[in-house]
């Protein structure tokens, strides 16, 4: 999931560069606000830095953590779902990102009256996904803490 998020990631870096693509971005706000914003930088963010470096370091943490410290992780179980409800929570993220991007940075060129009745449901839309992601966050420390209150309570 890492590496596919990276493809598709350093795919988004490389598309927001043609000029085209650049031109049509400024022209709905990006990097500062507004439709542009959601896409460049924030869908672009997110992929890179949560799909691709943050999922990473969840497989080598729960690779490494058993090595260094002799004991297995607490719970396989935890470790599936945070891996589950991350890459979800970071998928439909990056793809709500998008789409309202694309919908509300067209309407912003063609009709900017009717932005706000789509808007609405931004705030909504955004919210479940990014809890969806922070659930996967937070499973993984408490993975990861119960791991080590573990191997300190046995003193190794
Ligand atoms: C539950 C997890 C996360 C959620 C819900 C989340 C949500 C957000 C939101 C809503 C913004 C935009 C704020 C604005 O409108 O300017 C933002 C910005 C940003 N986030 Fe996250 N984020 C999460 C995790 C992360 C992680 C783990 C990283 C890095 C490893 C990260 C890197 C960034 C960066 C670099 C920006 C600034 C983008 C910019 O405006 O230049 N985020 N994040």
């Amino acid at each position: 999931m890492s590496a596919f998020s990276f493809f598709i990631g350093t795919m988004h870096g490389l598309l927001q560069v043609v000029p085209a693509v650049r031109a049509w971005l400024d022209s709905i706000g990006s990097p500062y606000g507004g439709p542009g914003h959601m896409i460049d930088p924030l869908a672009h963010a997110h992929i890179n830095l949560v799909g691709g470096v943050t999922i990473l370091g969840m497989a080598i943490t729960y690779y490494m953590l058993p090595k260094i410290t002799g004991k297995a992780m607490y719970s396989q179980r935890m470790a599936e779902h945070s891996f589950w409800w991350t890459t979800i929570g970071v998928s439909a993220f990056y793809i709500a990102l998008l789409i309202f991007g694309f919908i509300e940075g067209n309407l912003w060129l063609t009709d900017p009256a009717q932005v706000p009745a789509i808007h609405r449901f931004y705030g909504p839309v955004i919210s479940i996904a990014a809890s969806i992601l922070a659930v996967g966050f937070w499973v993984y420390l408490a993975n990861v803490v119960m791991t080590l209150k573990d191997v300190y309570k046995k003193g190794t």
